[in-house]
């Protein structure tokens, strides 16, 4: 579904990601972990298009997306959960799923996907006028995944969606995650809660200071004494 191959990237003259080959196949949930500072983070921003890779090749099902602006390549499927969820906090939770359906193939179908949303949602649906800014953190992560999932995506991209959550909501927004890949999305998520995505995740990619240190099986990478010392405090 999704391939690069030998990516480099970064932010003028400093170089954040250096030769990133990796892969999701469909109806796979893929793992990256790492370190602050790693550029998990970068690696999304150049999946979905909104920084430029500055060489290496990326394929979404076959179609290349090298120097594709982002709404292009949300019209290949790929949606992002951005880290932060970065909602429009002074606008109702219905605008902001609207603000989702923005390319001209998801407008047609923006009744039906409102629908399903609800449906797979019900809090978001009980609060559909309420002002996004003023949801739990919980409720801003459904939120945000919502409006990902308004454009019609086959691939999602997670930034950290546990990210200054309660333990116990952490424990929600994974089962949240867990409910969108059984509906059959595939996912590549980025996570600090090493322990918890990869329980979740088929595989794993670790990345450290830009490059991809491991990658194996999510029980491969759990029985790691390199990741279990470094990432999990064991
Ligand atoms: N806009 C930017 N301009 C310059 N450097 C940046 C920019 N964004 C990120 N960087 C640098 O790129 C590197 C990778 O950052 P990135 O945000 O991808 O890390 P991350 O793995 O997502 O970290 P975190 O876990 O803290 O979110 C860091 O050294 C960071 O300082
Ligand atoms: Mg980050």
């Amino acid at each position: 579904m999704l391939e690069l191959a030998n990516v480099d990237a970064g932010y003028g003259g400093f170089q954040a990601l250096f030769g990133i080959s990796m892969s999701v196949k469909p109806g796979e949930a893929v793992a990256v972990i790492g370190a602050n500072g790693a550029g998990k983070t970068t690696l999304l921003r150049i999946i979905s298009g909104l920084l430029p890779m500055s060489s290496g090749a990326m394929t979404m099902n076959g179609v290349p997306l090298r120097e594709i602006p982002p709404h292009k390549v949300i019209a290949t499927g790929i949606a992002h959960v951005p880290e932060g969820r970065r909602l429009f906090p002074r606008l109702s939770v219905e605008n902001n799923l609207k603000i989702g359906a923005y390319i001209p193939s998801a407008r047609a179908k923006f009744s039906e996907r409102l629908a399903f949303i609800y449906e797979l949602f019900p809090r978001l649906k009980e609060r559909r006028s309420q002002l996004a800014g003023t949801l739990s953190g919980g409720e801003q992560q459904m939120c945000a995944i919502g409006r990902a999932l308004m454009s019609g995506p086959k691939l999602l991209l997670f930034d950290e969606p546990s990210m200054g959550l309660a333990p116990v909501i952490v424990a929600q927004v994974f089962e949240l995650v867990r409910r969108i890949r059984s509906e059959g999305y595939t996912v590549l998520i980025v996570e600090q809660n090493v322990r918890q995505v990869l329980k979740f995740a088929d595989r794993g990619y670790l990345l450290e200071a830009g490059r991809i240190k491991t990658s194996g099986t999510a029980a491969e990478m759990l029985a790691s004494d390199d990741i279990r010392e470094a990432y999990m405090g064991l």
